[in-house]
């Protein structure tokens, strides 16, 4: 629960992205959600989906990474990078990957090789929570790997 209270709405952030960003927060309060107090909010999902390519400790340096043209980003250094500010909404507009970016924050190189998260969950999600249900669940999942990630951020 602690994690969750540390995040608010930076006051940047466009009115409409707000209520899809509460959506998401409700489904990370859920049963499922609670049940994962005591570890880190995203922590498996990481393992399970984002491991393979930026390294356990987020570096990079994963198992995959050598098999890249684009080297992953180390996910440790996002705020580092962007003045002391962990570029939330890109962070998940990054991740989702179904949207193009904002102008600034999260780079995207040429040859971009991270997959768009989005679209999976979305396939996961299929017809399992209704016609509105399925966006909500890609939501939470997303959410929940920002969060993870803004809790892995160094110096
Ligand atoms: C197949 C390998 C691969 C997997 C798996 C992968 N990524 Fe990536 N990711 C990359 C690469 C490569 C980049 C760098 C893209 C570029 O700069 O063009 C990247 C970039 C990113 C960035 C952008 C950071 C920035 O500031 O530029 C974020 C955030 C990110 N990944 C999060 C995740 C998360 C969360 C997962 C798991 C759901 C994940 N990635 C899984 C390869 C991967």
């Amino acid at each position: 629960m602690k994690k969750i209270q540390r995040f608010c709405v930076p006051f940047s952030m466009p009115i409409s992205v707000v209520p899809a960003l509460a959506v998401g927060l409700l489904l990370a309060l859920s049963p499922a959600g609670l049940k994962a107090e005591e570890a880190v909010i995203g922590a498996d999902e990481y393992a399970a989906s984002c491991l393979a390519c930026h390294g356990v400790g987020g570096r990079g340096d994963g198992p995959m990474a050598e098999f890249l043209t684009v080297q992953p980003t180390d996910l440790t250094q996002i705020s580092t990078n962007n003045e002391g500010v962990f570029p939330l909404l890109e962070v998940f507009q990054v991740i989702d990957g179904r949207t193009t970016l904002g102008a600034h924050g999260v780079r995207h190189s040429e040859g971009w090789e991270m997959p768009v998260w989005g679209a999976r969950y979305k396939a996961e999600a299929g017809d399992k929570f209704g016609p509105y249900g399925g966006e909500a669940a890609v939501r939470a999942r997303v959410l929940e790997l920002v969060f993870y990630i803004q809790s892995i951020q160094q110096p």
